[in-house]
Protein backbone atom coordinates (compact mmCIF):
# COMPACT_ATOMS: atom_id res chain seq x y z
CA UNK A 1 0.00 0.00 0.00
CA UNK A 2 1.58 3.71 -1.15
CA UNK A 3 1.92 5.87 2.04
CA UNK A 4 -0.38 8.82 2.06
CA UNK A 5 0.69 11.84 4.09
CA UNK A 6 -3.13 13.44 4.45
CA UNK A 7 -6.07 11.06 4.17
CA UNK A 8 -8.33 13.05 5.85
CA UNK A 9 -10.01 13.49 2.96
CA UNK A 10 -10.29 9.86 1.96
CA UNK A 11 -11.35 8.92 5.70
CA UNK A 12 -13.93 11.75 5.32
CA UNK A 13 -14.99 10.08 2.39
CA UNK A 14 -15.71 6.83 4.41
CA UNK A 15 -17.46 8.70 7.50
CA UNK A 16 -14.15 7.79 9.44
CA UNK A 17 -12.95 10.63 12.22
CA UNK A 18 -10.43 13.25 11.21
CA UNK A 19 -8.84 15.86 13.44
CA UNK A 20 -10.34 18.57 10.79
CA UNK A 21 -12.79 18.83 8.02
CA UNK A 22 -10.79 18.32 5.03
CA UNK A 23 -11.34 20.91 1.72
CA UNK A 24 -10.70 21.56 -1.71
CA UNK A 25 -12.70 23.47 -4.10
CA UNK A 26 -14.12 22.30 -7.41
CA UNK A 27 -12.28 24.28 -9.90
CA UNK A 28 -9.34 25.29 -7.66
CA UNK A 29 -6.74 24.81 -10.82
CA UNK A 30 -8.27 27.64 -13.25
CA UNK A 31 -8.41 31.20 -14.74
CA UNK A 32 -8.51 32.57 -10.94
CA UNK A 33 -4.73 31.93 -10.14
CA UNK A 34 -2.60 33.95 -12.39
CA UNK A 35 0.34 31.01 -12.83
CA UNK A 36 -2.57 29.30 -14.38
CA UNK A 37 -3.34 31.83 -16.97
CA UNK A 38 0.79 32.02 -17.39
CA UNK A 39 0.96 28.07 -18.33
CA UNK A 40 -2.06 27.89 -20.32
CA UNK A 41 -0.76 31.04 -22.63
CA UNK A 42 2.45 28.48 -22.44
CA UNK A 43 0.26 25.53 -24.02
CA UNK A 44 -1.61 27.48 -26.43
CA UNK A 45 -5.08 26.98 -25.87
CA UNK A 46 -7.27 24.57 -22.92
CA UNK A 47 -7.29 20.91 -25.23
CA UNK A 48 -3.21 21.58 -25.10
CA UNK A 49 -3.21 21.88 -21.44
CA UNK A 50 -5.05 19.11 -20.65
CA UNK A 51 -2.87 17.09 -23.52
CA UNK A 52 0.51 18.19 -22.03
CA UNK A 53 0.90 15.59 -18.84
CA UNK A 54 3.95 18.11 -17.18
CA UNK A 55 1.98 21.22 -17.62
CA UNK A 56 -1.75 19.37 -16.99
CA UNK A 57 0.56 18.09 -13.58
CA UNK A 58 1.83 21.82 -13.36
CA UNK A 59 -1.37 23.21 -12.97
CA UNK A 60 -3.15 20.86 -11.00
CA UNK A 61 -0.13 21.68 -8.25
CA UNK A 62 -0.67 25.29 -8.23
CA UNK A 63 -3.40 25.44 -5.84
CA UNK A 64 -1.91 23.03 -3.71
CA UNK A 65 1.73 25.00 -3.41
CA UNK A 66 -1.04 28.42 -2.43
CA UNK A 67 -3.07 26.72 0.13
CA UNK A 68 -3.08 23.49 2.13
CA UNK A 69 -5.51 21.54 0.67
CA UNK A 70 -6.66 17.88 1.42
CA UNK A 71 -6.80 16.41 -2.46
CA UNK A 72 -5.91 17.26 -5.66
CA UNK A 73 -7.94 17.16 -8.23
CA UNK A 74 -6.69 15.94 -11.85
CA UNK A 75 -6.71 18.70 -14.18
CA UNK A 76 -8.67 17.50 -17.67
CA UNK A 77 -12.33 18.06 -18.85
CA UNK A 78 -15.56 16.36 -18.34
CA UNK A 79 -15.88 16.90 -22.58
CA UNK A 80 -12.41 14.28 -22.91
CA UNK A 81 -15.29 11.17 -23.92
CA UNK A 82 -17.12 12.98 -26.43
CA UNK A 83 -14.17 14.24 -27.49
CA UNK A 84 -12.39 10.74 -28.38
CA UNK A 85 -15.68 9.55 -29.65
CA UNK A 86 -15.03 12.05 -32.59
CA UNK A 87 -17.03 14.75 -31.88
CA UNK A 88 -14.71 17.74 -32.56
CA UNK A 89 -14.73 19.32 -29.42
CA UNK A 90 -13.20 22.90 -29.68
CA UNK A 91 -13.26 26.24 -27.57
CA UNK A 92 -14.77 29.15 -28.52
CA UNK A 93 -13.21 32.26 -26.80
CA UNK A 94 -15.90 33.49 -24.04
CA UNK A 95 -18.55 31.20 -25.72
CA UNK A 96 -17.52 27.90 -24.33
CA UNK A 97 -17.42 24.27 -25.21
CA UNK A 98 -18.60 23.49 -28.70
CA UNK A 99 -18.66 20.39 -30.56
CA UNK A 100 -18.25 20.47 -35.08
CA UNK A 101 -20.46 17.01 -35.27
CA UNK A 102 -23.30 16.60 -32.73
CA UNK A 103 -25.27 14.47 -32.91
CA UNK A 104 -28.94 14.25 -34.05
CA UNK A 105 -30.15 10.99 -34.76
CA UNK A 106 -29.94 7.17 -34.57
CA UNK A 107 -27.24 6.56 -37.39
CA UNK A 108 -25.13 9.31 -35.10
CA UNK A 109 -25.66 7.02 -32.39
CA UNK A 110 -24.70 3.71 -33.48
CA UNK A 111 -21.65 5.07 -35.14
CA UNK A 112 -20.21 6.19 -32.02
CA UNK A 113 -17.57 4.52 -30.68
CA UNK A 114 -16.94 3.28 -26.94
CA UNK A 115 -13.01 5.13 -26.47
CA UNK A 116 -10.20 2.52 -25.26
CA UNK A 117 -8.91 4.93 -22.33
CA UNK A 118 -5.03 3.28 -23.00
CA UNK A 119 -5.53 4.69 -26.55
CA UNK A 120 -7.66 7.59 -27.23
CA UNK A 121 -7.71 8.58 -23.94
CA UNK A 122 -4.38 7.66 -23.18
CA UNK A 123 -3.49 11.50 -22.59
CA UNK A 124 -5.74 11.51 -19.66
CA UNK A 125 -3.98 8.55 -18.24
CA UNK A 126 -0.67 9.71 -18.50
CA UNK A 127 -1.58 12.84 -16.76
CA UNK A 128 -2.84 11.22 -13.77
CA UNK A 129 0.03 8.81 -13.33
CA UNK A 130 2.38 12.46 -13.67
CA UNK A 131 0.39 14.22 -11.04
CA UNK A 132 0.67 10.48 -8.57
CA UNK A 133 3.90 10.65 -9.23
CA UNK A 134 4.73 14.35 -8.57
CA UNK A 135 2.08 14.39 -5.36
CA UNK A 136 4.59 12.36 -3.41
CA UNK A 137 1.73 11.06 -1.41
CA UNK A 138 1.12 14.66 0.22
CA UNK A 139 -2.68 14.17 -0.84
CA UNK A 140 -5.28 11.72 -2.88
CA UNK A 141 -6.07 12.42 -6.50
CA UNK A 142 -9.18 13.25 -7.34
CA UNK A 143 -10.27 11.56 -11.12
CA UNK A 144 -13.32 12.35 -12.56
CA UNK A 145 -15.81 12.09 -15.29
CA UNK A 146 -19.01 14.06 -16.67
CA UNK A 147 -22.23 11.72 -16.20
CA UNK A 148 -23.88 10.21 -19.17
CA UNK A 149 -26.61 12.74 -19.06
CA UNK A 150 -24.75 15.72 -18.78
CA UNK A 151 -22.58 14.50 -21.85
CA UNK A 152 -25.21 13.66 -23.61
CA UNK A 153 -26.31 17.78 -23.10
CA UNK A 154 -23.37 18.79 -24.78
CA UNK A 155 -22.90 16.35 -27.45
CA UNK A 156 -26.74 16.89 -28.81
CA UNK A 157 -27.05 20.59 -28.15
CA UNK A 158 -23.40 21.04 -29.93
CA UNK A 159 -21.99 22.83 -26.34
CA UNK A 160 -23.43 24.98 -23.27
CA UNK A 161 -27.12 25.61 -23.51
CA UNK A 162 -29.67 26.99 -21.44
CA UNK A 163 -33.48 25.45 -21.99
CA UNK A 164 -31.69 21.97 -23.60
CA UNK A 165 -34.46 22.88 -26.45
CA UNK A 166 -32.71 19.14 -28.58
CA UNK A 167 -32.20 16.99 -26.01
CA UNK A 168 -35.39 17.04 -24.26
CA UNK A 169 -37.29 17.62 -27.83
CA UNK A 170 -35.29 14.18 -28.53
CA UNK A 171 -36.09 12.66 -24.93
CA UNK A 172 -39.93 13.58 -25.28
CA UNK A 173 -39.85 12.18 -29.05
CA UNK A 174 -37.18 9.47 -29.62
CA UNK A 175 -36.17 8.42 -26.20
CA UNK A 176 -34.80 4.96 -27.98
CA UNK A 177 -31.66 6.99 -29.44
CA UNK A 178 -31.19 8.90 -26.25
CA UNK A 179 -31.05 5.58 -24.01
CA UNK A 180 -28.55 4.18 -26.65
CA UNK A 181 -26.22 7.49 -26.57
CA UNK A 182 -26.39 6.88 -22.69
CA UNK A 183 -25.92 2.96 -22.79
CA UNK A 184 -22.55 3.46 -24.79
CA UNK A 185 -21.48 6.29 -22.54
CA UNK A 186 -22.01 4.64 -19.57
CA UNK A 187 -19.61 2.26 -20.55
CA UNK A 188 -17.17 4.35 -21.65
CA UNK A 189 -17.18 6.42 -18.42
CA UNK A 190 -16.67 2.96 -16.69
CA UNK A 191 -13.72 2.33 -18.44
CA UNK A 192 -12.45 5.87 -18.23
CA UNK A 193 -12.98 6.02 -14.47
CA UNK A 194 -11.29 2.61 -13.63
CA UNK A 195 -8.20 3.65 -16.34
CA UNK A 196 -8.15 6.74 -14.06
CA UNK A 197 -8.18 4.51 -11.12
CA UNK A 198 -5.06 1.57 -12.26
CA UNK A 199 -3.32 4.63 -13.37
CA UNK A 200 -3.26 6.40 -9.78
CA UNK A 201 -6.44 8.06 -9.02
CA UNK A 202 -7.31 7.12 -4.85
CA UNK A 203 -11.24 8.45 -5.34
CA UNK A 204 -13.32 9.46 -8.38
CA UNK A 205 -16.30 11.79 -8.55
CA UNK A 206 -19.19 12.23 -11.69
CA UNK A 207 -20.21 15.29 -12.64
CA UNK A 208 -24.12 15.97 -13.16
CA UNK A 209 -24.34 19.36 -13.84
CA UNK A 210 -27.05 19.28 -15.84
CA UNK A 211 -29.39 16.42 -13.93
CA UNK A 212 -30.82 19.23 -11.58
CA UNK A 213 -33.16 20.72 -15.11
CA UNK A 214 -35.03 16.91 -15.31
CA UNK A 215 -38.06 15.99 -13.59
CA UNK A 216 -37.79 13.73 -10.81
CA UNK A 217 -39.09 10.82 -12.99
CA UNK A 218 -36.80 11.64 -16.35
CA UNK A 219 -33.87 12.55 -13.87
CA UNK A 220 -34.32 8.70 -12.22
CA UNK A 221 -35.01 7.23 -16.00
CA UNK A 222 -31.87 9.34 -18.29
CA UNK A 223 -29.45 10.79 -15.27
CA UNK A 224 -29.62 8.52 -12.16
CA UNK A 225 -30.49 4.99 -13.67
CA UNK A 226 -27.01 5.65 -15.89
CA UNK A 227 -25.02 6.63 -12.89
CA UNK A 228 -25.85 3.54 -10.91
CA UNK A 229 -25.14 1.51 -13.67
CA UNK A 230 -21.36 3.02 -13.25
CA UNK A 231 -21.15 2.82 -9.55
CA UNK A 232 -21.88 -1.05 -9.90
CA UNK A 233 -18.78 -1.15 -12.91
CA UNK A 234 -16.64 0.40 -11.29
CA UNK A 235 -13.49 -0.84 -9.38
CA UNK A 236 -14.04 -0.03 -5.38
CA UNK A 237 -10.63 -0.76 -4.09
CA UNK A 238 -7.19 -0.48 -5.71
CA UNK A 239 -3.57 -0.73 -3.96
CA UNK A 240 -4.96 -2.04 -0.83
CA UNK A 241 -7.19 0.87 -0.53
CA UNK A 242 -11.31 1.84 -0.86
CA UNK A 243 -11.39 3.99 -4.20
CA UNK A 244 -14.66 6.14 -2.73
CA UNK A 245 -17.24 7.24 -5.30
CA UNK A 246 -18.95 11.12 -5.32
CA UNK A 247 -22.08 11.55 -6.90
CA UNK A 248 -22.42 15.53 -7.96
CA UNK A 249 -26.51 16.26 -9.13
CA UNK A 250 -26.36 20.27 -9.18
CA UNK A 251 -29.86 20.84 -8.67
CA UNK A 252 -30.26 17.15 -7.23
CA UNK A 253 -30.93 18.05 -3.02
CA UNK A 254 -34.49 17.02 -3.86
CA UNK A 255 -33.30 13.21 -4.80
CA UNK A 256 -30.70 12.56 -2.03
CA UNK A 257 -32.16 9.59 -1.07
CA UNK A 258 -32.31 7.84 -4.01
CA UNK A 259 -28.71 9.13 -4.91
CA UNK A 260 -27.72 7.15 -1.75
CA UNK A 261 -29.37 4.11 -3.31
CA UNK A 262 -26.94 3.53 -6.03
CA UNK A 263 -24.08 2.68 -3.29
CA UNK A 264 -22.04 5.88 -4.05
CA UNK A 265 -19.86 6.83 -0.83
CA UNK A 266 -20.63 10.41 -0.96
CA UNK A 267 -22.90 12.79 -2.16
CA UNK A 268 -21.66 16.55 -3.25
CA UNK A 269 -24.78 18.85 -2.17
CA UNK A 270 -25.18 22.39 -4.16
CA UNK A 271 -25.84 25.85 -1.80
CA UNK A 272 -29.41 25.55 -2.22
CA UNK A 273 -29.52 22.28 -0.41
CA UNK A 274 -29.16 22.49 3.64
CA UNK A 275 -26.49 20.83 4.56
CA UNK A 276 -27.73 19.98 8.47
CA UNK A 277 -31.15 18.45 6.27
CA UNK A 278 -29.39 16.93 4.25
CA UNK A 279 -27.70 14.81 7.21
CA UNK A 280 -30.65 14.02 8.47
CA UNK A 281 -32.38 12.57 5.44
CA UNK A 282 -28.94 10.71 4.41
CA UNK A 283 -25.92 10.89 6.61
CA UNK A 284 -26.29 7.69 8.31
CA UNK A 285 -25.65 6.14 5.09
CA UNK A 286 -23.17 8.24 2.79
CA UNK A 287 -20.61 11.26 3.54
CA UNK A 288 -21.45 14.82 2.34
CA UNK A 289 -19.43 17.44 -0.09
CA UNK A 290 -20.43 20.84 -0.05
CA UNK A 291 -21.53 23.65 -0.24
CA UNK A 292 -21.07 27.04 0.11
CA UNK A 293 -22.32 29.51 -2.70
CA UNK A 294 -19.01 29.89 -4.63
CA UNK A 295 -20.06 33.91 -4.77
CA UNK A 296 -19.76 34.01 -0.88
CA UNK A 297 -16.21 34.29 -2.12
CA UNK A 298 -16.46 37.69 -3.69
CA UNK A 299 -17.23 38.71 0.24
CA UNK A 300 -14.57 39.94 2.48
CA UNK A 301 -12.60 37.10 4.54
CA UNK A 302 -14.46 37.81 7.90
CA UNK A 303 -18.02 37.47 5.72
CA UNK A 304 -16.68 34.36 4.08
CA UNK A 305 -15.20 33.08 7.57
CA UNK A 306 -18.81 33.82 8.67
CA UNK A 307 -20.27 31.48 6.30
CA UNK A 308 -17.84 28.77 6.53
CA UNK A 309 -19.19 28.11 10.59
CA UNK A 310 -22.72 28.18 9.56
CA UNK A 311 -22.32 25.46 7.14
CA UNK A 312 -19.78 23.72 9.77
CA UNK A 313 -22.59 24.08 12.39
CA UNK A 314 -25.18 23.19 9.91
CA UNK A 315 -23.28 20.02 9.88
CA UNK A 316 -23.07 19.43 13.06
CA UNK A 317 -20.55 17.40 15.20
CA UNK A 318 -18.90 14.29 14.01
CA UNK A 319 -17.51 12.97 10.44
CA UNK A 320 -18.17 12.44 7.36
CA UNK A 321 -18.38 16.14 5.44
CA UNK A 322 -15.84 16.92 3.10
CA UNK A 323 -15.88 20.92 3.20
CA UNK A 324 -16.31 22.61 -0.38
CA UNK A 325 -17.79 25.36 -2.80
CA UNK A 326 -21.24 24.14 -4.04
CA UNK A 327 -20.14 24.76 -7.79
CA UNK A 328 -16.94 26.10 -8.96
CA UNK A 329 -15.21 28.76 -8.12
CA UNK A 330 -15.65 31.71 -9.82
CA UNK A 331 -12.59 32.93 -12.34
CA UNK A 332 -12.91 36.61 -10.95
CA UNK A 333 -12.33 35.60 -7.00
CA UNK A 334 -9.78 36.85 -5.35
CA UNK A 335 -6.68 34.30 -4.72
CA UNK A 336 -6.44 35.70 -0.91
CA UNK A 337 -10.23 35.04 -0.44
CA UNK A 338 -9.83 31.31 -1.24
CA UNK A 339 -6.94 31.26 1.25
CA UNK A 340 -9.53 32.59 4.09
CA UNK A 341 -12.48 30.25 2.54
CA UNK A 342 -9.37 27.04 3.07
CA UNK A 343 -7.54 28.23 6.08
CA UNK A 344 -11.11 28.89 7.81
CA UNK A 345 -12.28 25.49 7.63
CA UNK A 346 -9.23 24.05 9.22
CA UNK A 347 -9.49 26.48 12.04
CA UNK A 348 -13.24 26.33 12.91
CA UNK A 349 -13.74 22.86 12.14
CA UNK A 350 -11.34 21.42 14.80
CA UNK A 351 -13.97 21.83 17.68
CA UNK A 352 -16.65 19.51 15.54
CA UNK A 353 -14.03 16.65 15.45
CA UNK A 354 -13.39 16.15 19.71
O1 LIG B 1 -11.79 21.09 -10.71
C1 LIG B 1 -10.69 21.18 -11.27
O2 LIG B 1 -9.82 22.01 -10.92
C2 LIG B 1 -10.32 20.20 -12.36
C3 LIG B 1 -10.55 20.61 -13.69
C4 LIG B 1 -11.93 20.65 -14.32
C5 LIG B 1 -12.17 21.46 -15.46
N1 LIG B 1 -13.41 21.20 -15.94
C6 LIG B 1 -11.17 22.38 -16.04
C7 LIG B 1 -11.64 23.41 -16.96
C8 LIG B 1 -13.11 19.95 -14.07
C9 LIG B 1 -13.43 19.00 -12.94
C10 LIG B 1 -14.04 20.30 -15.11
C11 LIG B 1 -15.38 19.72 -15.24
C12 LIG B 1 -16.35 20.30 -16.18
N2 LIG B 1 -16.13 20.77 -17.44
C13 LIG B 1 -17.73 20.35 -15.95
C14 LIG B 1 -18.43 19.81 -14.74
C15 LIG B 1 -18.25 20.67 -13.56
C16 LIG B 1 -19.04 21.94 -13.60
O3 LIG B 1 -18.42 23.00 -13.58
O4 LIG B 1 -20.27 21.85 -13.61
C17 LIG B 1 -18.34 20.92 -17.09
C18 LIG B 1 -19.82 21.21 -17.28
C19 LIG B 1 -17.31 21.15 -18.05
C20 LIG B 1 -17.46 21.68 -19.45
C21 LIG B 1 -16.67 22.91 -19.60
N3 LIG B 1 -15.30 22.93 -19.77
C22 LIG B 1 -17.11 24.25 -19.50
C23 LIG B 1 -18.54 24.69 -19.32
C24 LIG B 1 -15.96 25.07 -19.60
C25 LIG B 1 -15.88 26.56 -19.42
C26 LIG B 1 -15.73 27.29 -20.66
C27 LIG B 1 -15.34 28.72 -20.34
O5 LIG B 1 -14.76 29.33 -21.22
O6 LIG B 1 -15.56 29.18 -19.21
C28 LIG B 1 -14.85 24.23 -19.77
C29 LIG B 1 -13.44 24.63 -19.92
C30 LIG B 1 -12.62 24.44 -18.68
N4 LIG B 1 -12.52 23.27 -18.00
C31 LIG B 1 -11.77 25.42 -18.06
C32 LIG B 1 -11.14 24.76 -16.99
C33 LIG B 1 -10.10 25.33 -16.07
C34 LIG B 1 -11.55 26.83 -18.54
C35 LIG B 1 -10.68 26.74 -19.75
C36 LIG B 1 -9.79 27.92 -19.90
O7 LIG B 1 -8.68 27.89 -19.36
O8 LIG B 1 -10.21 28.84 -20.61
Amino acid sequence: MSELKNDRYLRALLRQPTDVTPVWMMRQAGRYLPEYKATRAEAGDFMSLCKNAELACEVTLQPLRRYPLDAAILFSDILTIPDAMGLGLYFETGEGPRFSSPITCAADVKKLPVPDPEQELQYVMNAVRTIRKNLQGEVPLIGFSGSPWTLATYMVEGGSSKAFTKIKKMMYSDPSILHAMLDKLAESVILYLNAQIRAGAQSVMIFDTWGGVLTGRDYRNFSLYYMHKIVDGLLHENEGRRVPVTLFTKGGGQWLEQIADTGCDAIGLDWTTDIGHARERVGHRVALQGNMDPSVLYGSPARIEQEVSSILEGFGQGDGHVFNLGHGIHQDVPPEHAGAFVEAVHRLSAAYHK
